[in-house]
């Protein structure tokens, strides 16, 4: 029989040796035809299946809505220092992306990760914010600097709008909302922000498209897909930032001194 040489590394997304190049069996050619968007891309590379119209617009809105959010925030701030100090474009890039973690942006798999349990468990919401509160643990999803109860994130409303037109279930949407109005209890920023909505209707888009099984929604969450999509998104408005100040020929940025409390 043949012999075949091990191979280096193993690929299941795309292939580009033949005529045009695929995404997961699908030529560029088709793609184009179907007027294809960032969402079938994201479908075919990331969760390897054609996601319907409703399922890739949902995901181009997240793209849209999270590209940025302003000068101020942890990345932003992160990448304008660095292009200020003279960086390359990846340099800066990479910097704003490497503030992402579980309190800015990268809360999205871990919200997922809790509104299921809970959820799926039949938790009620107040059982569920007390037992992470007597761990220590913040609920990922729940809480924002500058938004509240009477500054809603207009991101969250109209995600949820879309949502509740076009999807056949909110349920987990639905679960993080009694969540929500438990924490709003405690305190007026406790709002479920923009990571913990798309954490929860994620898990509706998935559990209800019909193409996903039980256990292949769990691996989505156990692996952790769903932080790449802020990064994919805020990557847009990073880039924007480091050649905004490139753009302004911004000089290299210093703390003036009477914004720190120099302190023994
Ligand atoms: N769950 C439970 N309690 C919370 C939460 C939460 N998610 N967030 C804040 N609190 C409580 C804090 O324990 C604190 O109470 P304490 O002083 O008695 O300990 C009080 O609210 C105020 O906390 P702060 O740290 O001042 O809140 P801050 O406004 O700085 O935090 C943050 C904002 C970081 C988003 C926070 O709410 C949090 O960690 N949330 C969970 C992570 C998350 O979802 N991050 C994504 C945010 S959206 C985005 O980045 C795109
Ligand atoms: C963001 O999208 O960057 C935010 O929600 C975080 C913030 O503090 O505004």
């Amino acid at each position: 029989g043949k012999v075949r040489a091990p191979t280096h590394i193993i690929c299941t997304i795309s292939d580009d040796r033949g005529e045009e190049p695929t995404y997961g069996g699908v030529t560029m050619s088709e793609l184009m035809e179907g007027d294809a968007n960032v969402g079938d891309a994201i479908g075919l590379l990331w969760f390897k299946r054609r996601l319907p119209r409703y399922a890739t617009k949902f995901v181009e809105m997240c793209v849209v809505l999270c590209a940025d959010h302003g000068p101020c925030v942890s990345g932003a701030h992160n990448t304008i220092v660095t292009s200020r100090a003279g960086k390359d474009l990846i340099s800066c890039l990479v910097s704003g992306l490497l503030t992402i973690g579980p309190r800015f942006g990268g809360a999205i798999d871990d919200a997922a990760r809790y509104f299921k349990q809970a959820c799926d468990a039949g938790q009620d919401a107040d059982e569920f914010v007390e037992a992470l509160k007597q761990k220590g643990v913040r609920v990922p999803g729940i809480g924002h600097r500058i938004k509240s109860k009477d500054n809603r994130d207009k991101r969250v409303e109209l995600l949820q709008r879309y949502a509740r037109k076009h999807f056949p279930s909110t349920r987990y949407l639905d679960y993080a909302i009694t969540v929500e109005e438990y924490t709003l209890q405690k305190a007026a920023n406790l709002v479920l922000n923009v990571d913990g909505c798309i954490g929860a209707l994620f898990l509706d888009l998935l559990s209800s498209v019909g193409m996903f099984s039980p256990a292949e929604v769990q691996e989505v969450v156990d692996i952790g897909y769903l932080n790449g999509l802020f990064v994919l998104a805020r990557s847009i408005g990073l880039i924007g930032h480091a050649l905004d100040q490139k753009r302004l020929q911004q000089p290299l940025f210093r703390y003036p001194w009477d914004e720190v409390l120099y302190t023994k």
